[in-house]
């Protein structure tokens, strides 16, 4: 059965992690608070370790996993040929919720690479997350903390939900503070190149390196299945509820018409709907305020409270058992672009414009 250790972020006992520490050193899995999402960790130099990650999430094994550290000095043990590009952002950005790709180092396992010769490499922002890091004397393997395809863990009880009886241990510390993934940025090559939008915006990223782009859309790898992408993981469906999600975009009062009509025909065929909605345009719902499950995921005043929620939502609509979801679609400045793009792929890019 799997461990369950409470750490309270306001007066924290970090002497409890020497259990999952150890858990680590010896092969085994704990999953871990970090300040994007939990992750499922084990040690990244033991490929027995990695082996028993993909398992426990039911991950395809091409899909490589972020190595985790708690000093910029692990970097060279794990990564070759560092440019000195990486060093600029990993002085402005570490810790925090931005991962590099680099060519690794021999130590670093072909499971932990996903078959690759490049190496993810994070320096997470949560104390918790780096002083088992430093416990556990290793590097730390960790995805999102999610069975594969299902949105990833922004509380403990997410990570119970997919992996409870199938790994040693969960540190729960309550709330991810960010709540979506890191943003992913390739230095491998002699370019830069965005993999993954995260908290950390394309902007943010080309002020310390101008010439730094957004790699091919992910809309076109899903469309062309012939297209390779660059960070395996983005091939897969992903961030998915078990019921469908169509995003209706425009005007918002003209969405909430849009969708209010879409809910009254679900009615008649006896389906469910779920709304994803804004605080400020949950009044325009009024109308259908009984006949949909109506969640408001954060509001326009805070940004950040969309990337908070978002994930969480995605999961209360697996259990009201809704059949369809409809959501707004949300502004693309700051993290509103990972947000999008999150969403996007969990509704496998369907929208329709108002
Ligand atoms: O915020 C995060 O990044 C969280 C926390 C736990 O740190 N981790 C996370 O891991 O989101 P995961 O495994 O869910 O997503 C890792 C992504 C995948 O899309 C994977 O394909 C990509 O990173 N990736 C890992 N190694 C790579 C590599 N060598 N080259 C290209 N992409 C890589
Ligand atoms: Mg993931």
């Amino acid at each position: 059965s799997t461990q369950l250790i409470k750490i309270d972020r306001k007066n924290p006992d970090f002497s409890v992690l020497k259990i999952p520490a150890a858990i680590i050193s010896k092969g085994g899995l704990a999953a871990f608070p970090t300040e994007t999402v939990y992750g499922l960790g084990g040690d990244a130099l033991n490929p027995e370790s990695a082996k028993k990650i993909y398992t426990a999430k039911s991950r395809p094994c091409d899909n490589p996993l972020i190595v985790h550290i708690a000093d910029i000095s692990q970097l060279k043990l794990l990564a070759e040929d560092i440019p000195e590009r990486a060093y600029l952002l990993a002085e402005k950005f570490w810790p925090g919720p931005m991962t590099l790709i680099l060519k690794k180092s021999s130590i670093v396992p072909y499971e932990t690479s996903g078959g690759l010769d490049t190496v993810a490499v994070r320096l997470p922002a949560d104390d918790i997350a780096r002083q088992l890091i430093r416990l556990s004397k290793t590097a730390i393997a960790a995805p999102s903390a999610n069975t594969s395809g299902k949105p990833s863990p922004t509380l403990a009880s997410h990570v119970v939900e997919d992996l409870g009886g199938r790994i040693d241990v969960i540190i729960d510390a309550g709330p991810a503070e960010i709540g979506l993934e890191s943003t992913i940025i390739d230095v491998s090559t002699s370019e830069t190149v965005i993999l993954r939008p995260g908290a950390l915006s394309l902007y943010d990223i080309k002020k310390i390196i101008p010439d730094a782009y957004r790699a091919v859309y992910d809309k076109k790898l899903f469309k062309d299945k012939k297209l390779k992408p660059k960070a395996p993981g983005m091939k897969y469906r992903h961030y998915a509820p078990c019921a469908d999600i169509l995003i209706v975009k425009g005007n918002c009062r003209a969405v909430a018409e849009k969708i209010s009509g879409l809910v009254k025909d679900d009615i008649t065929k006896r389906r469910r709907a779920g709304i994803i909605t804004l605080e400020e345009n949950l009044q325009l719902y009024d109308q259908i305020r009984h006949s949909a499950c109506i969640i408001v995921v954060g509001s326009k005043k805070d940004k950040k409270s969309t990337a908070h929620n978002l994930f969480k939502v995605l999961r209360q609509f697996d259990k009201a058992g809704v059949d369809i979801i409809y959501s707004e679609a949300f502004e693309r400045d700051g993290i509103g672009e990972a947000v999008m793009n999150r969403l996007l792929k969990a509704a496998s890019y369907k929208v329709i414009d108002v």
